[in-house]
């Protein structure tokens, strides 16, 4: 868990972040142990932001993971997920931990449909 604490902490010193000055990391970890880990990269459009959930889940899955055993993120105040970054979590990950870490060291743990209940997803389509 540390090691996924610090490679997000490790990427979000790579984060893009000149109109809010948040900067987030957060770091996926595959079924095979492997660490990917991302940034969030803003836009001067603003609504074309990624955040670090998905840049790192975005990157893991174009390199080639499709399943995975947690994430963690890591913000100078422990923000948790956005909405966004919930579902694709639960998409692409299921109910795996969600570590959400703060800049001072303290962190988390939530399951992934404890942030997003009767999540809708592709089990819902017909
Ligand atoms: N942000 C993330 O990277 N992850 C989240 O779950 C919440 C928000 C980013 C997006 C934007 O660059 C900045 O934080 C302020 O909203």
């Amino acid at each position: 868990m540390d090691k996924l604490i610090e490679s997000a902490l490790k990427a979000r010193e790579n984060a893009h972040a000149p109109y809010s000055n948040f900067k987030v990391g957060a770091a996926v970890e595959s079924s095979t142990g492997e660490i990917i880990a991302g940034c969030n990269v803003e836009s001067s459009s603003y609504g074309l932001t990624n955040c670090a959930e998905r840049t790192a889940l975005f990157k893991a899955v174009s390199e080639g993971h499709t399943s995975f055993k947690a994430i963690a993120v890591i913000s100078e105040t422990g923000a948790y997920p956005c909405g966004a970054c919930r579902q694709i979590i639960w998409e692409l990950c299921g109910d795996i931990p969600v570590i959400i870490a703060a800049a001072n060291g303290s962190s988390e743990t939530r399951n992934a449909s404890e942030l997003l209940p009767d999540a809708f997803d592709d089990s819902k389509l017909p």
